[in-house]
């Protein structure tokens, strides 16, 4: 695979990140192609953006990108969000998120207008129909963290949950995956018991795929076992070491 280069996931979706070889800790951005709109999620870090920002250019014109999406506040996944509002140049550009997630949002500078999904039924629809539906992940790993479930692709775009560390790096997870996912869950998220309620959730949906901000995509036949996995990790294990 060539990762200098957007790699195509799903029809239509896009995984536009930096593969940094040095790195044991990845982002993963993603761009959705709608008819003529795009949708950019989690778009990255102030560094990682002339690399994100040439794949994103190379697939669809900037100008069409009506909404960037940020699952939390990091500045790895929101730093940005000023550039690249100046790069899509819109009055209309919307910044989904959820409104605890916009008081830290609002130290990066931002201008456009938000779009909290809460007051809108935990959904967006996007100019041909097509439904996003948002997912709470409270707590996983920030109070406002939420995950993003596309109806087409069935594809969930989970933010930090289901990332990993991984220093020998791929796009899709391999069978060493769910001890990456462990050493990135263990101590960045709180505890067990709130990881579980939100698994609940998150397996009720008919998914195609999980694809995180961090770590590697997990493909439908490796999901369950995932989801099995991280129900019954022992996590917030940083509080230990206090
Ligand atoms: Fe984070
Ligand atoms: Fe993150």
């Amino acid at each position: 695979m060539n990762y200098d280069e957007a790699i195509e996931i799903a029809p239509g979706i896009y995984w536009v990140g930096f593969y940094d070889k040095t790195a044991n800790f990845h982002c993963n951005p993603y761009l959705i192609v709608d008819g003529d709109e795009g949708y950019l999620i989690d778009p990255g870090s102030v560094p990682h953006f002339p690399i994100v920002a040439r794949k994103v250019i190379s697939i669809i014109d900037p100008k069409k990108i009506s909404t960037l999406s940020v699952s939390h506040q990091d500045p790895d996944l929101a730093g940005s969000l000023p550039v690249f509002e100046d790069l899509i140049n819109r009055d209309d550009l919307k910044i989904v998120t959820f409104k605890r997630v916009s008081f830290l949002l609002n130290h990066y500078g931002i201008r456009s207008k938000y779009y909290f999904f809460e007051e809108n039924d935990n959904r967006i629809r996007l100019k041909s129909g097509r439904e996003l539906i948002f997912v709470p992940t409270p707590y996983l790993h920030t109070p406002g963290a939420f995950g993003t479930y596309d109806t087409k692709s069935k594809i969930l775009f989970s933010g930090d949950l289901f990332g990993a560390f991984s220093d020998d790096w791929d796009l899709y997870a391999g069978p060493n995956y769910n001890h990456q996912m462990e050493l990135f869950h263990k101590p960045y998220m709180p505890s067990r018991e709130i990881m579980r309620l939100v698994l609940e959730n998150i397996e009720k949906l008919d998914l195609s795929m999980i694809a995180s901000q961090h770590g590697s995509i997990i493909k439908k036949e490796q999901i369950k076992p995932s989801i099995d996995f991280l129900k019954n990790l022992e996590v917030g294990t940083y509080l230990k070491m206090l």
